[in-house]
């Protein structure tokens, strides 16, 4: 039985997750795949750093090009986070011929469906179902799951890091300050968590959202956000003793060919599902014409949870591969060619 062998791009919280789960779940992979799998490089910046999980030294490059260019490897694993730099090479792997799991929802929210249509007219896979929504499988069940439905909404928290930070200051009176840094040593905010707290990052899973959901490309500059910067103890205060509770509530809703995005602090009456949504989970309301309305919940950030969805994009990448149906799930016909006509 012949091992498959992966690169990543990257080894902080998400890709320590994906190493500890392919470690660890390598019985479960091999029955689900067939085969073992086999990390076979990973691009960091600081060969000399101390990492948190156990690995031959000699696995670890500065350069990229081991891993893009490596004719063994066929499956690349981008966690590294960015735009420009990890674009390009996601594009020289699928060039490549490698297919390509990535968690990077800047990445996906501006350049999706360019890459996506490159997948594709490469014959392989690009899956980003950690992108949003961290541990729960979000994105499948639009394409998959939902996918005889019209969706016509989608509601919900989907940024970890301001959910974390609101819980713990309403519950706790915790300072903003703090409860942030917290939030980044816990692995949840972003390198630069700018995009978290401004809004940027929800935005840009609520374009992925709707994206996916309405089958039309929805451009990020047309998603109003608004993050959570100006939130004071104060008006936390008051919510509560009314019976709110302030929530970054992400919206995607679309009437005949409009579709409205929006993200921005909203207080929920207590009793509100949403509002119960604690520390750094996420929970998304889907509304089908058909299905009526779904809830999806779970923990919306983490290196373990993140790296279940992008490991199980993995399995998903090789039993296509099996089946030699890669390329053909990323982009569905129709989608493919709304995609193209809007990059014209
Ligand atoms: P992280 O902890 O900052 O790790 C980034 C990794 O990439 C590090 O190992 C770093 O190397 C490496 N890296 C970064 N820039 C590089 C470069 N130019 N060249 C070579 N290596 C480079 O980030 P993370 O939290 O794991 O997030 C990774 C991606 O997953 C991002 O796109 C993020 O948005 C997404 N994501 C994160 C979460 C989460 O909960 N953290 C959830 C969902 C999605 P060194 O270790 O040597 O510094
Ligand atoms: N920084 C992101 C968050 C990570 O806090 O939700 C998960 O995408």
């Amino acid at each position: 039985m012949e091992a498959i062998s992966i690169g990543l791009l990257g080894l902080g919280t998400v890709g320590t997750g994906v190493v500890t789960i392919i470690e660890n779940h390598q019985d479960k992979l091999i029955h689900q795949i067939g085969c073992p799998v086999k990390v076979k490089k990973i691009l960091v910046k600081d060969l000399n750093k101390a990492r948190s999980v156990e690995l031959d030294a000699k696995k670890l490059t500065t350069d990229p090009e081991e891993i893009i260019n490596d004719p063994d490897i066929d499956v690349v694993i981008e966690v590294m986070g960015g735009i420009d730099e990890t674009k390009n090479y996601i594009i020289k792997a699928l060039k490549n011929r490698k297919h390509v799991v990535t968690a990077n929802k800047d990445l996906m929210a501006v350049h999706g469906s360019e890459l996506l249509t490159l997948a594709s007219e490469h014959d392989c896979d690009l899956f980003y179902e950690a992108s949003v929504g961290g541990g729960i499988p979000l994105l499948r069940s639009l394409s998959d799951g939902l996918a005889s439905d019209r969706i016509t909404k989608m509601m919900g928290i989907v940024n970890g890091t301001t959910n974390f930070i609101l819980t713990k200051m309403n519950k706790n009176g915790s300072a903003y300050e703090d409860v942030l840094r917290e939030a980044q040593a816990l692995g949840y905010a972003e390198a630069d968590p700018t995009s978290d707290v401004e809004g940027l990052d929800a935005a840009r899973k609520m374009a992925i959202l709707a994206t996916l959901g309405f089958s039309m490309k929805i451009d990020l500059d047309d998603v109003k956000a608004e993050g959570i910067t100006r939130v004071t103890e104060e008006d936390l205060q008051y919510g509560r003793q009314l019976g709110y509770t302030m929530k970054l509530i992400g919206v995607a809703e679309r009437e005949g060919d409009k579709v409205s995005v929006s993200v921005q602090p909203t207080l929920l009456t207590d009793t509100h599902p949403l509002a119960a949504v604690h520390d750094e989970f996420n929970a998304v309301y889907v509304y089908g014409e058909a299905v009526g309305e779904t809830m999806f919940y779970g923990p919306g950030a983490g290196s373990l949870p993140t790296a279940t969805a992008v490991v199980s994009d993995l399995v998903a990448v090789m039993k296509n591969m099996r089946l030699g149906v890669t390329g053909k799930s990323a982009v569905a016909p129709q989608f493919k060619k709304q995609l193209k006509a809007a990059d014209e």
